[in-house]
């Protein structure tokens, strides 16, 4: 008798939103085939963020990556995991207007097997979402922090310090819902109006760095694991130490190799 391997569940965009209030929604980057085939058992949502600029291509913002690279990388994640929701980030400068955001947009859509894709900003672009939107693209909007702006900003600033701020943020994230947006990322503020978005709309929220009032969460896979060494913000939980151990087994390996040891009567033809 064949063992039976019960097909995957697709996760779509409406069946994500469904668990609003629900159950927790988590999200993992992955920038490969080879990791989003190892996340996406445990994951309803995959980015393939333009961190991987950073962590995958050693540069020291997002800023550089281009949709050339994120559409590989995106094609490589579809190749690795079908289960989980494939989200696109949309690389800085590829959607600086309607016109050119549904050009790159479609783009995506017809090279890849993304589901959705991400754009940084608040009420400024809620004109680009609802013409996404209305287009047949799914739209996930990133507010707070927005790694795309850390050069004119002068840095990563925490968002929500003030009152002025916080109003801001929740008059954002209502006018990007109203413009089509089905969820929304959280990045980097005060936890106490990412609780207050997170209550006052009625699409699900992601937060990073924003507390734990949100739908869900989403961490950088090199983060989590503990992979990234640059540095570590203050909302990174290492669940490995993952550099420690993988430079551990390279060691033993070249100093066998050196030795040797390796490959040994068991390793050879
Ligand atoms: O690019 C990315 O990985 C992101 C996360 C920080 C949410 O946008």
């Amino acid at each position: 008798m064949s063992m039976q391997i019960p097909p995957k569940k697709k996760i779509t965009v409406s069946s994500m939103q469904k668990l609003k209030g629900k159950e927790k929604l988590v999200m993992i980057t992955a920038y490969d085939a080879l990791f989003a085939s190892l996340f996406e058992e445990y994951v309803d949502m995959i980015l393939v963020g333009d961190s991987l600029n950073m962590s995958f291509f050693g540069k020291n913002d997002t800023l550089s990556a281009t949709l050339e690279q994120m559409i590989y990388h995106t094609k490589a994640v579809c190749n690795g995991a079908q289960k989980p929701l494939i989200i696109f980030d949309m690389p800085f400068g590829s959607y600086p207007n309607k016109d050119e955001a549904l050009k790159n947009a479609i783009r995506v859509y017809q090279e890849t097997n993304a589901d959705a894709i991400k754009i940084e900003g608040g009420s400024e672009r809620a004109e680009i979402v609802e013409h996404l939107t209305k287009n047949g693209i799914a739209v996930i909007s990133h507010i707070g922090l927005m790694p795309q702006f850390v050069r004119s900003e002068g840095g990563y600033k925490v968002r929500g310090k003030t009152k002025e701020d916080q109003e801001q943020l929740l008059k954002d994230a209502k006018i990007l819902e109203q413009a089509g947006a089905f969820a929304l990322l959280l990045e980097g503020m005060v936890s106490s109006i990412a609780t207050k978005i997170t209550n006052e709309v009625a699409i699900p929220t992601i937060g990073i760095g924003a507390g734990s009032g949100c739908d869900g969460q989403v961490l950088v896979w090199s983060d989590l694991l503990g992979i990234f060494e640059s540095f570590k913000p203050k909302f990174v939980k290492e669940y490995l130490n993952g550099a420690a151990l993988i430079k551990e087994a390279v060691a033993n390996y070249a100093k066998e190799v050196k030795e040797g040891k390796f490959p040994s009567e068991e390793f050879s033809y």
